[in-house]
């Protein structure tokens, strides 16, 4: 059972602009979807307000610090904490990822529990206002974390170039 942050960063660390992507990928949708697809996913309540409801065929879970907001489709935590405390047996018993699928804030929230990050690395800077922690000059150089593989991308069509990139976590959490 592992616990995974996935994300899309532009060279500069944008992953946001207000509550929007900075760039349309259909490859790295596609690549999204089908990682996630079947899986838990855990979000904070602004990413799960610009996706607009839940996604489909997956287990949606939101944090949010304000006890009355509920929605029909995902469950709601009050803490980072409780949600892995529920979700990472419910993995381990269902044989699934956790995968935390954003923004900023709970990506940062997540960093100590993450065993690997997947990033697709845009080779762009992007104006933004939402950053992923720790990505600097297009890497991501949080301390315990080493680049384990790269697949270029296949899609020659796109305007960007980019990269899915894992970092796996190389000392004990
Ligand atoms: N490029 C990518 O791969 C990617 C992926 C996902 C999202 N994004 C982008 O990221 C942006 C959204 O990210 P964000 O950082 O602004 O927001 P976020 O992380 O999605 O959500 C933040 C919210 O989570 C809740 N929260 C934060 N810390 C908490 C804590 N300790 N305990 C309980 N709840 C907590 C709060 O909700 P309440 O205010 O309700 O208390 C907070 O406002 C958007 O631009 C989106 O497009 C990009």
């Amino acid at each position: 059972m592992k616990v995974i942050a996935i994300a899309a960063v532009g060279r500069n660390g944008v992953i946001g602009r207000g509550s929007e992507l900075p760039w349309d990928i259909p490859e790295d949708m596609k690549f999204f979807r089908d990682s996630t697809r079947g899986q838990i996913v855990l979000m904070g309540r602004k990413t799960y307000d610009s996706l607009g409801k839940a996604l489909p065929a997956r287990r949606n879970a939101v944090i949010t610090r304000n006890g009355s907001w509920s929605v029909s489709d995902a469950e709601v935590y009050a803490d980072l904490s409780t949600a892995l405390n529920v979700l990472k047996p419910a993995a381990l018993a269902q044989e699934k990822t956790v995968f935390v699928i954003g923004g900023a804030e709970i990506y940062t929230l997540s960093l100590p529990f993450l065993d690997e990050v997947w990033l697709t690395e845009i080779d762009s800077d992007f104006e933004g206002d939402v950053f992923f922690p720790l990505y600097r000059e297009g890497r991501f150089e949080a301390e315990g974390f080493v680049r384990a593989g790269v697949r270029e991308q296949s899609d020659s069509a796109s305007p960007f170039h980019y990269r899915f990139c894992v970092y796996q976590r190389s000392r004990p959490k």
